[in-house]
C-alpha cells in the first residue's frame, strides 16, 4: 500500500511539527518542500538565476546550515511565485511522494498540485499571533535582537505573496481537513492528525479490499 500525505499550510502553523510526527508514527518518508525554495533561494542570494538553481538543485543544497534565516525566508516566497522555479521542482516531489512504504510532504500546494490525489490532506492553520510567537520564539535564541513586530510583519507579508501569487498559491484544497493549531499543544496537534491519518489508511485498505 502506497499512502500520500499531504499538509499544507502558512509559515510556522504546525505543518512541519505534524508531518514528522506522522512521519515517524507510520514509518513514512517526510519531505520539507519548503526547503527545496528556500535552498534556491540561498543560491539566488549568492548570485544565481533562481530557475538554473532549481533546475540543478543537488541533496547538498537541502543541507545547508543556513537555510533559516530570515534573508533566505524572504527569497524564499519570492522564487516561490516564479512558475519556471515551480515547475523544476515537480518531478522530484512526486517521485518523492510515491517512496516505498508511504510519504508524508508538507508545504503550500502537495494537496491541490503535487499530489492532488493524497490519500489525507490536512491543511494546518493557526492565527498570526501564535504563528508569529512560534517564529518569534525560534530566532530570538539565534539573535537577541529580534523583534517580535518584525517577525510578525514579515509572516504576514509571506502569507499573502505566498497565497496571491497567480502559481500555485496557499490555499486548501476541496477535500482538505482543516486543523487549527492556535490552541493546541503540540502533542494534541500530532495526535488529531495521526488519527486524521489513521482514518485516511483505513478507507484506503477497505476500497483495495473491495477492488480485489
Ligand atoms: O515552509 P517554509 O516556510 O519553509 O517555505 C518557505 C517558502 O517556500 C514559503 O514562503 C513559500 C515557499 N513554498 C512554496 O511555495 N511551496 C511549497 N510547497 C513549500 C514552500
Amino acid at each position: 500500500m502506497n499512502v500520500i500525505i499531504a499538509v499544507d499550510g502558512p509559515a510556522a502553523s504546525g505543518k512541519g511539527t505534524i508531518s514528522r510526527a506522522i512521519a515517524a508514527r507510520f514509518g513514512f518518508s517526510h519531505l520539507d518542500t519548503g526547503l527545496l525554495y528556500r535552498a534556491v533561494a540561498r543560491r539566488a542570494i549568492d548570485g544565481e538565476d533562481p530557475v538554473a538553481a532549481a533546475r540543478t538543485l543537488k541533496a547538498g543544497d537541502l543541507e545547508r546550515s543556513d537555510l533559516r534565516s530570515v534573508e533566505v525566508s524572504r527569497m524564499a516566497s519570492r522564487v516561490a511565485a516564479d512558475e519556471c522555479v515551480r515547475a523544476a521542482l515537480v518531478v522530484f516531489q512526486r517521485e518523492f511522494a510515491h517512496s516505498d512504504g508511504g510519504a508524508v510532504l508538507d508545504g503550500r500546494d502537495i494537496g491541490t498540485v503535487i499530489c492532488p490525489d493524497a490519500d489525507c490532506k490536512i491543511f494546518v492553520v493557526a492565527s498570526d499571533e501564535v504563528r508569529a510567537k512560534r517564529r518569534y520564539l525560534e530566532l530570538v535564541e539565534k539573535d537577541p535582537s529580534t523583534e517580535f513586530e518584525t517577525v510578525l510583519y514579515d509572516l504576514r507579508d509571506r502569507d499573502a505573496r505566498d497565497s496571491r501569487r497567480a502559481v500555485a498559491p496557499l490555499r486548501p484544497a476541496p477535500d482538505a481537513v482543516l486543523l487549527d493549531t492556535s490552541h493546541l499543544t503540540v502533542e494534541e496537534a500530532s495526535g488529531r492528525a495521526v488519527e486524521l491519518v489513521d482514518g485516511a489508511i483505513a478507507r484506503n485498505r477497505s476500497r483495495q479490499s473491495g477492488n480485489s
